[in-house]
């Protein structure tokens, strides 16, 4: 495998100009998608199948739009919005996103042992990290065959030496787990470094693991991979919840 650090552009990150134009562009699309599905809303029976199937729209271009900023700057830090945050809805969003990209032969699970559901967190920027760590998941069951599991735990932690200003000692667990290639080690120690990317350039930039570590240590957690050479690939992000 050749293992490269993505060439870098002049600004690192920073979109060329035929990117500027495309972002612009896409920007004006999802104006046009958010004001409509506003407006059948505003017409639709609340709660109605069409009124959900118009919620769905909006959310989704909401979301679009979240990522196009990201992408102007990626390093940019964003300002955190907190919420009460439903993880199993964040989850369904997802997954709903990725529906229209995923191969048919990959399965998908999800594995829910938790009774609490609720986070204190900022919406798009968890999102964004599930996004991430599902895509990558994704792109590593090459073949398009294979299974992707979202685990969800709960865990309780004495010591958290590698974050002390903790706030909780209850955690969310939050695995994502993959039947692709795996990770060989020496490719393990470098995945969450910036601009990191074993992947052709058009395919990977190598910032999805270093901003999903940054949201997830920003929020009070952590990330970590574990995998075995040919036995696919588990993150595992530590979420705390509010006690
Ligand atoms: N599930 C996975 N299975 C195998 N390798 C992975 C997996 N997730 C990440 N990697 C490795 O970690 C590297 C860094 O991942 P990261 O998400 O940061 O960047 P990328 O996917 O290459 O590009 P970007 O996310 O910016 O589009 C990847 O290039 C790949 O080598
Ligand atoms: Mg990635």
């Amino acid at each position: 495998m050749d293992i490269n650090i993505s060439q870098k552009p002049a600004q690192p990150g920073a979109p060329n100009f035929f990117e500027s134009g495309l972002i612009h562009d896409l920007n004006k699309v999802l104006t046009i998608i958010l004001a409509n599905a506003d407006m059948l809303m505003d017409d639709l029976p609340i709660f109605g199948q069409e009124w959900v199937r118009a919620k769905r729209i909006q959310t989704s271009a909401m979301r679009a739009s979240d990522i196009l900023d990201q992408a102007i700057n990626p390093l940019r830090k964003p300002r955190q919005s907190l919420a009460c945050v439903s993880i199993l809805t964040l989850i369904q969003e997802v997954l709903e996103v990725l529906q229209s990209i995923l191969p048919a032969g990959i399965e998908v699970h999800v594995d829910s042992r938790i009774t609490r559901d609720k986070i204190l967190a900022d919406a798009a920027q968890i999102f964004e990290v599930l996004m991430n760590l599902l895509i990558n998941a994704v792109q590593a069951m090459e073949g398009g065959e294979g299974r992707l599991t979202v685990g969800l735990d709960e865990v309780a932690l004495r010591d958290r030496p590698d974050n002390p200003k903790c706030p909780s000692s209850n955690y969310l667990c939050l695995e994502v787990r993959d039947s692709g290639p795996g990770i060989p080690q020496r490719v393990l120690d470098l995945i969450f470094e910036p601009y990191f990317s074993t992947k052709e350039k058009d395919r990977g930039l190598g910032l999805g693991l270093t901003l999903a570590r940054r949201i997830v240590e920003e929020h009070g957690g952590s990330i970590t991979a574990e995998s075995q050479p040919g036995d696919g690939t588990v993150f595992r992000v530590l979420l705390p919840y509010v006690d």
